[in-house]
């Protein structure tokens, strides 16, 4: 379902105030409730990993503004760093008036690697699993009738030889259409079902069988364009300026990524996503040069506005894992209105994009820590004791003064002591 994404003023409401106004998203009376104070049971927990002692609850928000490919989404985020929500929806909000993002990802195809050591010819035993390749990917989809009858399936398989300080290894790569799951429960199981019958073709003993992190088949890409008079000449050209320094400093570089991460993560955890596989893949994916790289690239089209892409690997899913164990990762995939992993990996490269320009943006303007520390000072006046109505002129009186925890509470007695004289 599309619900409208162009929302204004959630902040200033209370959080059952905002689910109410998410409702055209098809929100329920039930998901309400697990939203507000629900979510994962002991049950479910307790299956989910071992030794459960206990919930680690963060915020759930949603970043509004979002259009990618002519539709409306409403992003949910998990995350505990102040700002990120904010800053996504603002830098959707500039992005919107030109229509949003544009965003393409390719079909959900996974590797799943076999290693296999000790043949007595790496390179023949090479040219017999690719001889007999057909054969072979029909016995391994006879092994996933269930995937395949979704459109889904082991598309091909690949042989290389390397030279390592143990000797020669022959690496196959089944490359597996895993549709709208993430794919390492199938890739794995194909991969260790398979592994006798390449052992008999290659005449060597087979070591590890398991999925690569590194999703080279599953990239995503998204482009917005940001136009001039609402982001300014002066920030434009400051922008450019740090795209350059990523492109040039490994130690620019990295924090760059890492702000496009904040976002993809952000939303791969309210799905309960593997943000670690996500996480390495897009990182080394962003070495893949042999030098770490920017995962994202800023330039001018003809009329001087800002024109960003990014791209990356995106292994992610909307069913399978966790996301049908949790409720409140049920909820977001509603809010977020997807159908499928591909258009799920298209909202989130076009997130991360969103999440770098807001980012290199604050840099060139106002600097980072002026947003950061507004955010700050009333996560400091709610620790230091102010009630709903106090927080707002606290946290305005933190930024005038001094954000920190004892000026916190020695400006709050000052405050109260004000209100009853
Ligand atoms: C902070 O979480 C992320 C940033 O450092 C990203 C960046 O510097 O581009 C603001």
């Amino acid at each position: 379902m599309e619900a409208n994404s162009d929302i204004h003023g959630l902040y200033n409401l209370k959080p059952d105030e905002r689910v109410d106004k998410l409702k055209g998203a098809g929100l329920t009376e039930q998901d309400r409730a697990a939203l507000l104070g629900g979510g994962l049971t002991m049950e479910a927990a307790d299956r989910m990993i071992e030794n459960v002692i206990g919930f680690f609850k963060l915020p759930l928000g949603v970043a509004t503004n979002f259009r990618v490919n002519g539709l409306d989404r409403l992003i949910p985020m998990v995350i505990e760093e102040p700002s990120v929500v904010a800053a996504a929806s603002n830098a959707a909000g500039i992005a919107r008036a030109h229509g949003g993002f544009i965003a393409k990802a390719d079909p959900p195809v996974m590797i799943g690697q076999l290693q296999i050591v000790d043949t007595a010819d790496a390179t023949e035993s090479m040219k017999m699993v690719l001889e007999k390749k057909q054969a072979l990917i029909k016995e391994c989809n006879a092994l996933i009738p269930t995937l395949v009858d979704l459109g889904g399936g082991v598309r091909d398989i690949e042989a290389r030889a390397i030279d390592t300080g143990r000797g020669r290894m022959l690496i196959l790569h089944l490359l597996v259409d895993c549709r709208d799951a993430m794919g390492a429960n199938t890739v794995n199981t194909v991969v260790e079902t398979m592994t006798p019958r390449f052992v008999e073709l290659t005449g060597g003993r087979a070591r590890l069988r398991i999925i690569s992190n590194y999703a080279v088949k599953r990239i995503a890409r998204a482009r917005g364009v940001f136009d001039r008079k609402l982001v300014g000449d002066d920030v434009i050209e400051g922008i450019l300026d740090a795209s350059d320094f990523a492109a040039n400093d490994v130690y620019r570089a990295v924090t760059h990524n890492k702000g496009i991460m904040n976002g993809i993560s952000a939303v791969a955890l309210s799905l309960s996503n593997d943000t670690r596989a996500i996480e390495a893949g897009a990182h080394a994916y962003a070495s893949r040069s042999g030098r770490y790289a920017p995962l994202t690239d800023w330039r001018k089209d003809g009329d001087g506005n800002l024109v960003g892409e990014i791209e990356l690997p995106l292994a992610v899913a909307t069913v399978g894992g966790a996301v049908n164990v949790n409720p409140i990762s049920k909820i977001a995939l509603k809010l977020l209105g997807v159908r499928t992993s591909v258009e799920l990996a298209e909202v989130m490269a076009a997130v991360g994009l969103a999440q770098n320009f807001a980012a290199l943006r604050a840099l060139a303007a106002e600097g980072i820590q002026k947003g950061h520390m507004k955010l700050h000072a009333r996560d400091l006046a709610v620790s230091a004791g102010a009630k709903p109505d106090e927080v707002d002129a606290l946290a305005r009186k933190l930024v005038e003064t001094r954000v920190d925890f004892d000026n916190a509470k020695k400006l709050l007695e000052e405050l109260r002591h004000k209100g009853s004289e």
